[in-house]
């Protein structure tokens, strides 16, 4: 009998999200509301409709599998070299093809826990220890939800090759500073690479959170990664890109790319997205005043909700995370419930945010959660 390897062995079993259109058949409604995957809930930008649509027609041949197009178009948004540039098929491809870059098995890989849920995956996967360092609570009294960058750099070790800072962090929506950023960049050894893991950039509206590709500039062990899947409405095409200040980091995550896996119409898609980014502001913006409003609406129902810099919202239920999302997919509202943590929310549309707190509503009016 074939055995894959232990460390394979060991990682959980693939786990799809649950799909709205098999809930709402399931209990019976018309409609089920989905909250649960942080994607944005406008439909794709016309450019990219009409960009992927064009491009359809020659998927007969392979990719560019260098997304030359795509990097020099990077490269002119960000005013970086293209050899500072790296693409992948979305952002967690390059996560984890910078722990195959950088992580010998016995390397370790840090980052804060709770985090992006892939860090710890991807380390098992290379054969890397996961150096967790928990997050602390943010504000006096709050739950733990903020980065402890002190101790981050404090745990790091002669064997750590790579560090995360998700930043803001998923799930709980808080983002780190400039001040106690650059104090840890400044900390952190130089045989560390340190990866500001950005997904969600473009919903920061604290001009005290650092843009980290402003703040990597002279810092050759920093990268920082983004992705077209939130902001830009791509999800379901798969484009994240690096960028880092060494072209070396971005030259080894290049030789590690599955070849052409960053596909035509998601090149084509991305490009189209770029010269879009007036709209996609614009709708950003509309996501961070429904953000605003739901988290008032939250808080007014009692919630500890932090002020959250991406396009969800964390609630610290604790150990009636699972319940409460169980109890929320009964009432068609699927949400992201981390067990015995809290339950992430991503914004919506303000219709289906309401139908979100009706449904929460009628949960606390059912049971004892808070
Ligand atoms: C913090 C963070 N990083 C990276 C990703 C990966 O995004 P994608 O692979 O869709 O580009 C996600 C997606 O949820 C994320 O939350």
């Amino acid at each position: 009998m074939v055995s894959p390897r232990p460390v394979v062995q060991a990682l959980p079993a693939y786990r799809p999200g649950r799909n709205p259109a098999d809930l709402a058949r399931e209990i019976g409604v018309a409609r089920a509301v989905k909250l649960a995957s942080n994607e944005v809930a406008f439909p794709p930008l016309p450019a990219v409709v009409e960009a992927v649509t064009a491009a359809a027609g020659q998927t007969n041949r392979y990719p560019d599998n260098g997304a030359v197009v795509l990097t020099q178009a990077l490269a002119d948004r960000y005013g970086v070299d293209p050899a500072q540039v790296a693409t992948g098929c979305g952002a967690v491809t390059l996560c984890q093809e910078l722990a195959q870059a950088y992580n010998d098995p016995g390397t370790s890989i840090a980052f804060a826990w709770r985090s992006f849920e892939m860090y710890p995956l991807l380390a098992q996967v290379a054969g890397a220890r996961a150096i967790q360092v928990p997050l602390v609570a943010g504000r006096p009294g709050g739950p733990a939800d903020t980065h402890d960058l002190q101790g981050l750099c404090a745990a790091l070790d002669d064997s750590t090759r790579l560090v995360f800072v998700c930043n803001p962090n998923n799930p709980t929506g808080t983002a780190v500073r400039r001040a106690e950023l650059e104090q840890f960049l400044d900390a952190v050894p130089q045989q560390t690479l340190v990866v500001l893991d950005e997904a969600y950039r473009e919903f920061v509206t604290d001009p005290a959170v650092p843009d980290g590709i402003e703040l990597m500039r002279g810092r050759p062990n920093v990268a920082v990664l983004r992705t077209f899947s939130k902001a830009w409405g791509l999800a379901g095409l798969r484009v994240g890109y690096l960028v880092a200040e060494d072209p070396a980091v971005a030259e080894a995550v290049r030789r590690t790319h599955v070849p052409f896996s960053v596909s035509m119409l998601a090149q084509a898609a991305a490009v189209a997205a770029l010269a879009s980014e007036e709209v996609v502001r614009a709708r950003c913006a509309a996501v961070v005043a429904e953000r605003d409003r739901l988290t008032a609406a939250l808080r007014d129902r009692g919630f500890d909700v932090a002020d959250s810099q991406a396009n969800f919202v964390w609630l610290p239920v604790g150990e009636e995370a699972a319940g409460l999302a169980a109890a929320l997919e009964a009432r068609a509202v699927i949400t992201r419930p981390f067990a015995g943590e809290g339950v992430r929310v991503t914004v919506g549309t303000p219709e289906e945010d309401d139908v979100f707190l009706a449904a929460l509503d009628d949960v606390r009016s059912a049971t004892t959660v808070r």
